[in-house]
């Protein structure tokens, strides 16, 4: 996706009538000119692949949220600078710096992928810069790579992850095999739910990594059949979601081994899975159907705006848009005052269509997590799966 450049222009003449002022003798103060120029808000998703549709959702959250509070943030204008991420590695620094050193951004909104986000975390802690994470999980970047200027709106992949494990116990299972991208997101999910289902006596027969993005799933499938488990838990979202469950219905498993996971592996991707997703038991922290004011505002908003339904991605970005206007309206705009802005953001709390929005001392959602099945082509919510669950935040210096 290309760059968004609306505002350059504005931003240049009041650079350069700031100097000529200086140069006249008076020196403004810093936020006299930033107060006035276009808040710079850098957003690295993925924009094609298999997570293609989770950052076109993110995007089109927080722009709404934006839209919603007139098109401005702290009282000044918004400039967006789009970058693809290609949920690549390996391209992060890059593409991280040309936004953080190069563009200068206020705000750096991103990843989906938690490969990337620690990259970024990596480059961002040092710079005078804010992240908002919408999306990626990787527990460091509320862990051991935590900071003051970075924060998620998301969860990390330990919180989706736990519950499924005790849900599975409740339901009966006593072996298991996991599946899963094997890169960081998949590798700590399972070993959540591994965590959880252990401890409660329950076995995990077969971890079976697939390399990401790949959708070639059908030589594991039919290890799974030939392993027999009473259950499988699985990692995988976007295009990859959409066909592996296909793909388990259409190897005869659906009706011998029920499936459990993460909600990623039914968000957004019911119509595409139809009939092969049905009784498919996920935890996810929101839902559809919450019946909840801010939910249903927001579903009919971003059903108008975005021409399609909202999912769990659309939440996370409409509420770092919410986020970053709460802090920049306690500190008025004025992003060189960094502390406040950061102790704003952090101390904010607010209605999310998930429910009552709240951040750990790691910056991280301490969140409800719902266990939903599919019925009729749709999740359900049978009830919540863990109630108020903090990431443990492990090696975090701020807590
Ligand atoms: C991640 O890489 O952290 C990730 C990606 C997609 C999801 C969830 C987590 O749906």
């Amino acid at each position: 996706m290309t760059k968004t450049m609306k505002f350059r222009t504005t931003r240049r003449r009041f650079l350069a009538g700031g100097a000529a002022v200086a140069a006249a003798g008076f020196a403004p103060a810093r936020f006299a000119i930033g107060a006035r120029a276009p808040v710079k808000i850098g957003i690295l998703l993925p924009y094609a692949g298999t997570y293609a549709r989770l950052g076109e959702n993110i995007t089109a959250g927080f722009k709404l949220r934006v839209d919603e509070a007139g098109g401005k943030i702290g009282g000044r204008d918004v400039e967006y600078i789009q970058v693809d991420s290609e949920m690549k590695p390996p391209l992060a620094p890059e593409k991280t710096n040309k936004l953080v050193s190069g563009e200068k951004v206020d705000f750096i909104v991103g990843p989906v992928h938690s490969g990337v986000a620690m990259v970024m975390a990596r480059i961002v802690r040092g710079e005078n810069v804010v992240m908002v994470c919408p999306n990626a999980g990787a527990g460091a970047l509320t862990g051991s790579m935590c900071a003051p200027n970075i924060f998620r709106t998301s969860f990390s992949n330990w919180q989706t992850s736990f519950p499924c494990g005790e849900v599975m116990i409740k339901d009966g299972h006593r072996n298991a095999v996991s599946m899963f991208w094997k890169y960081a997101a998949g590798i700590q999910m399972k070993d959540a739910f591994a965590e959880s289902f252990t401890a409660a006596g329950g076995k995990v027969v077969r971890e079976i990594g697939v390399p990401f993005p790949s959708v070639e799933f059908q030589a594991y499938l039919t290890e799974i059949a030939a392993l027999r488990p009473d259950a499988v838990f699985m990692f995988f979202a976007g295009g990859g979601a959409a066909k592996v469950v296909k793909d388990y219905a259409a190897a005869g498993l659906k009706s011998r081994v029920p499936l459990y996971g993460p909600g990623f592996l039914t968000e957004g991707v019911l119509g595409a899975q139809g009939e092969a997703a049905e009784g498919v038991r996920t935890t996810l922290h929101y839902d559809n159907g919450l019946d909840n004011p801010a939910n249903r505002r927001f579903r009919a908003a971003f059903k108008t705006a975005a021409g399609k339904e909202a999912d769990v991605y659309a939440v996370q970005g409409y509420d770092a848009a919410s986020l970053i206007l709460h802090g920049m309206a306690a500190v008025g705009g004025d992003t060189g005052a960094r502390n406040d802005l950061i102790r704003a953001m952090a101390g904010t709390t607010f209605d999310s269509p998930r429910g009552r929005f709240v951040l750990s001392k790691a910056h991280n959602p301490v969140q409800d997590f719902y266990l939903r099945e599919v019925r009729g082509g749709r999740n359900v919510v049978l009830g919540i799966a863990h109630k108020a669950l903090a990431d443990p935040a492990t090696g975090c210096n701020m807590v």
